[in-house]
């Protein structure tokens, strides 16, 4: 995702480090994201700029949230847009962050109890640093959305569907756990099918073209949309859909 050098993005980081997880505290998930009342967690990787994760988060509340996102500029809008749903405040002319109550914060962190903090929390790093650490078991969804495809064959270890990162979402899956995948490149989604049949997963459901095939209405209707399935859409690309379930062990 191309993305401008936000202005003042390391103290904008900071003004909204309390809705953040750090590669320390990703071990003892449930404690360091400070939820309030969630019944499981949820995982979103390479969240982006942070459409899907906060309107998912506002759809089905009683879920908890992590959003990981490798990029820190690209991370920083997904914080700040999620943080303005949340009312916790509003991005100011010169990158400070106002508060609700009118205090303005270049660079100091912003104190946001979890009854307001809500129910997402991000990881600003690697995917593969984030699923090491994970808790076992831990997650009841895994959302890949429109993750880079990387179509050249000796990049195939990249992809966030081959087997080798199959391995740790099943790992960190509990026994309702579902993968979810969304793309536009058909490569990506025949390289993916193909991945989960090796490592033994069962694909519950799937459809080459989710926003026409009109046996999927209810399918369609919970579709949380992500700004890169705007786009594609736009260009009238058809948007491929799976949801997956791990291995028994
Ligand atoms: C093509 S964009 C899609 C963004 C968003 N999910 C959407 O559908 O609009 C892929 C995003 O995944 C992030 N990403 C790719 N590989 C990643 C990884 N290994 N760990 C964390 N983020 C990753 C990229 O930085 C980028 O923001």
């Amino acid at each position: 995702m191309r993305n401008r050098k936000k202005k003042n993005g390391a103290n904008r980081l900071i003004n909204l480090s309390s809705l953040l997880i750090f590669s320390d505290n990703v071990s003892s998930l449930s404690e360091s994201a400070r939820f309030c009342d969630v019944s499981s967690l949820r995982l979103e990787i390479g969240c982006g700029k942070g459409d899907f994760i906060t309107e998912l988060a506002r759809r089905e509340p009683d879920f908890g949230y992590i959003a990981v996102e490798r990029v820190p500029d690209v991370a920083l809008i997904a914080v700040e847009k999620y943080a303005g749903s949340r009312n916790l405040g509003k991005l100011g002319d010169h990158g400070e962050w106002i508060t609700p109550d009118g205090n303005v914060l270049k660079g100091e962190k912003m104190d946001i109890p979890p009854e307001s903090a809500g129910n997402v929390r991000f990881f600003i790093g690697r995917a593969e640093d984030f699923l090491q650490a994970a808790p076992a078991g831990s997650f009841e969804g895994v959302y890949l959305n429109f993750s880079d495809p990387w179509p050249k064959k000796g990049y195939a270890s990249r992809r966030l569907t081959h087997p080798s990162y199959l391995k740790q979402y099943a790992s960190i899956l509990n026994n309702n756990g579902k993968l979810h995948f969304k793309t536009d490149n058909d490569g990506l989604f025949e390289f993916s099918l193909d991945s989960l049949d090796s490592e033994g997963w069962k694909v519950e459901f799937m459809t080459k073209d989710l926003h026409s095939d009109q046996t999927y209405e209810k399918i369609r209707a919970e579709n949380v949309m992500t700004e890169y399935e705007r786009k594609f859409l736009q260009q009238g690309v058809p948007i491929k859909f799976l949801c997956a379930t791990p291995p028994l062990d």
